[in-house]
Order: C-alpha cells, then structure tokens, then sequence
C-alpha cells in the first residue's frame, strides 16, 4: 500500500517511519511512503503558503495554489486515489475505518495548520476528512501518522504474527484479554492457574470471559456494537450478577 504524505512539516515523518515494524514492512515492499513538502510547490520569493482570511478576524488561512499543485503533480488531475484531509471536523478515526482504508492501494494524506485551509480546497480536492478524536491539535501531522500505523497493521504480512491484527482490542468489537509471560510468580503476584493448565479449551473460554468484563467495565459503549454469541451473552450476563453480588 502507497501513503502520499502532503505536509508543511515534512522532518517529522521519517523518524516514525524508519523505525520497528513499519520499516520492515517498508523494506519488504509491503509499504510505500511518499512525503512532500507543500511549501516546495510555491513560486514566489517567500515561498508563502498561507495568507490572513477574507472577512477579517485572527490567524492564518493555507492558500489553495500550492495545495492543488502539490498534489496535483504527485497524485493526477484529478488525483486518482482518496484524499484524506486530517482536521477535527472530520469523522472520528477507529478500528473500521482502518480496516476499509486498509484495503485501498493507495491513500493521500493532506496534514493541515494554521487557523485552516482555502475552503476551495475542502470542497475540490479532499475526498474524505478524518479526526483523531474531539480534541485540537497544532496540525494535522500526528494524526496522519496515527492512521498510517493503524492503517499498516491490517495490512497481510505487516505484524510478524500470522493473526496480524485479529486479536487486538477492537477487532472484535470488544477490548483484549489480559495477557502474562513468564516469570508464573513475580512479587507475590502470580499468573491465573487456567493459562499454565494446557487445557486450550478452558483458556479460550477465560479469555473470552475476561474480554467480555474487561469491556464492561472499562467501554461499556462497545457492547453495544459487538458480535455476541448465545454463549458470550450468558457469560455477559453471570458477570453482570456476580458484580452485583460483589
Ligand atoms: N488537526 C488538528 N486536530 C486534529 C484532530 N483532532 N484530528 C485530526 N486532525 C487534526
């Protein structure tokens, strides 16, 4: 899969790209990333890509010539993949939505800053807008890193791990399970007896069970969304009525 960075910032990127898993998945040709500078698409002496807004009042708009050529120039015209603007007007990020981008060849990433952009830009050139969250930052940088890595990891062959991504809190709708190693007593504290038994079949089931509570207690929210089986619901329901005994 092909990522088209278009950013005013492009130093930030590389450090978070050449590192662990997405630059091994970029080694192998599982990733691709193309970071482009939009000031390099400017033409006048101070390479200006931003200008005081129309109508007056505080801060900086990003001007729509070098954003259009920008990606005009990398991408076609008109840009043959979706455009993705990061801003926190857009439609909250989550699991899903990197698992439908994950199926894309290729994505655009437009990080803005400033106050905004040209609203000619919005309405001609970006083809979707996504926030990380109902929170604002200084630009859309950060963001456009968190989606490539969420994005990346439901890629085949990005996670080492044959499951990939399937077992991550989320996947399934409901949040993970608790997970040990060795030493099986650290401090006093030790490992849950059913994860040493071998029994794979009782394993299952506790984890199944302390997936169901862990997102009860912590995002009840997500119960709501998720894929219940009968057995899941009547384990649901005997972790609801032993809360309530406690
Ligand atoms: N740019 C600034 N804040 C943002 C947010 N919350 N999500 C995506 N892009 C942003």
């Amino acid at each position: 899969m092909r990522f088209d960075i278009f950013t005013l910032l492009p130093e930030i990127f590389p450090p978070y790209l050449q590192s662990s898993i997405l630059q091994k998945a970029a080694a192998r040709g599982l990733l691709e990333f193309g970071i482009h500078n939009i000031r390099d698409y400017t033409h006048d002496k101070h390479h200006t890509t931003d200008d005081t807004p129309y109508g007056g009042g505080g801060g900086m708009v990003m001007k729509p010539e070098p954003m259009f050529e920008a990606l005009e120039s990398v991408l076609g015209i008109p840009p043959a993949c979706p455009v993705i603007m990061l801003t926190p007007q857009g439609r909250v990020f989550n699991q899903n939505i990197a698992r439908e981008l994950a199926g894309k060849e290729h994505v655009a990433l437009v990080c803005g800053r400033y106050e905004g952009i040209d609203e000619r830009i919005r309405e001609n050139l970006i083809t979707d807008e996504i926030s990380i969250g109902d929170y604002v930052l200084t630009g859309g940088e950060l963001p456009a890193l968190i989606l490539v890595d969420a994005i990346s990891r439901h890629i085949p062959g990005v996670l080492g791990d044959p499951t990939g991504a399937d077992d991550d809190s989320h996947a399934s709708g409901l949040l993970e399970y608790p997970h040990y190693t060795r030493p099986p007593e650290f401090r006093g504290w030790k490992v849950p007896d059913v994860l040493l038994s071998g029994d794979h079949a009782k394993i299952d089931k506790w984890r199944r069970e302390q997936s169901l509570a862990r997102t009860l207690a912590k995002r009840p929210d997500m119960l709501e969304n998720a894929t219940l089986s009968e057995s899941d619901k009547k384990m649901l329901k005997a972790i609801k009525e032993k809360m309530k005994d406690e």
